[in-house]
């Protein structure tokens, strides 16, 4: 005979009482976020006393090594643990060979330089790991016969990685899609005698309509022009594909993976974390960020209440930490200091 369900219980069964009061409410939380889970990416530009807002993103600047300084200075006194830097590289210095990508002076060099001497050990440093901050073309990877190949891609992956440990970076996020890059990477940074340098991998990154305001805020969006990443990224229909993905790249070494975007990838975050278990990322990305600021701005949503949610709804899902625009915001409203 069938067990009758607790549910069916009414009215000895009210879900609604513990809701009642706050006090209780908060005793019933299952999810709590915390400054600990933010992850701020900033965008870097050439220059000095430069700040030059992103239009897409409203409340994001590019800003010069000076202010970024700065920036991550707030980011130490609000306790966020890690920054994530991305370069605007001047068009003149990207090229079809990427070639900037691995000058050991490049922008984003200097930039970990100038972070590490002002803070060092006193916040995490992440850099990506791909080539379209670089390239004429937009793409992630060196282009052969209108093909972004693969292998030859993952040497120059590796040899950026090197450069950007040896300039002080702290985690190595490769986040180009390409096969085989995580392993070649760990091995790379290894004999290089960077043993302690981690992989955050972007194993489960998407082809997304969601990076647009990301391409402009690096200026790689007029490159890439009618372009498309969907050789690489990986198809939104696809969910059993990014298991794959995630079990290749812990394999062959990551430290921590993400899944990129967030919000819209909630499934992906969940099934990642249940399956293996191991440091899961999300990526609030820029579109996401820019969806929530337009509708904050016209009034037609609670800005605070709409960024505290979409970052608990991520945790919620089983994200470690969450990659956010917001990160700044986030710890003020969480009251971090
Ligand atoms: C570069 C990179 C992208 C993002 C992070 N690293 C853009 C892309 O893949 O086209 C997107 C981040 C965002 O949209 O906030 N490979």
């Amino acid at each position: 005979m069938a067990e009758k369900p607790i549910s069916g219980s009414y009215p000895q069964t009210r879900l609604r009482r513990p809701r009642r009061q706050r006090w209780s409410r908060r005793l019933m939380r299952e999810t709590r976020l915390s400054v600990d889970d933010l992850i701020w990416p900033l965008f870097v530009c050439p220059g000095e006393q430069r700040q030059e807002p992103v239009a897409s993103m409203p409340g994001v600047n590019r800003q010069s090594i000076d202010f970024l300084v700065e920036a991550v200075g707030e980011a130490v006194s609000l306790k966020i643990p890690a920054v994530a830097l991305f370069p605007a590289t001047p068009p003149e210095l990207k090229t079809s060979e990427c070639n900037e990508a691995v000058n050991p002076n490049n922008l984003v060099c200097q930039a970990v330089r100038a972070v590490k001497r002002a803070h060092g050990a006193k916040i995490g440093i992440i850099c990506d790991v791909a080539l379209d901050p670089y390239s004429s073309h937009g793409q992630d990877g060196l282009v052969r016969d209108d093909y972004v190949v693969n292998d030859e891609t993952v040497e120059m992956l590796c040899r950026q990685a090197v450069v950007q440990a040896e300039a002080g970076c702290d985690v190595i996020a490769p986040s180009d899609m390409m096969d085989g890059r995580v392993g070649a990477i760990r091995a790379a940074l290894d004999l290089a005698g960077f043993q302690g340098v981690q992989i955050m991998a972007y194993a489960a990154k998407y082809a997304s309509a969601f990076y647009g305001p990301f391409r402009d805020a690096v200026g790689s969006a007029g490159n890439l022009g009618s372009g498309d990443k969907k050789t690489y990224q990986m198809d939104p229909a696809n969910a059993d594909e990014a298991l794959r993905e995630v079990a290749l790249d812990i394999a062959e070494g990551a430290d921590s993976v993400m899944v990129k975007p967030g919000l819209p990838y909630l499934d992906i975050v969940a099934r990642v974390k249940q399956t293996f278990g191991v440091p899961t990322f999300a990526y609030q990305v820029s579109g996401e960020y820019a969806m929530l600021s337009a509708a904050a701005a016209n009034g037609w949503l609670d800005r605070d209440a709409a960024i505290l949610e979409s970052l608990l709804a991520l945790k919620r899902a089983g994200a470690s930490g969450v990659l956010t625009y917001f990160a700044r915001d986030a710890a003020k409203l969480l009251g971090s200091v």
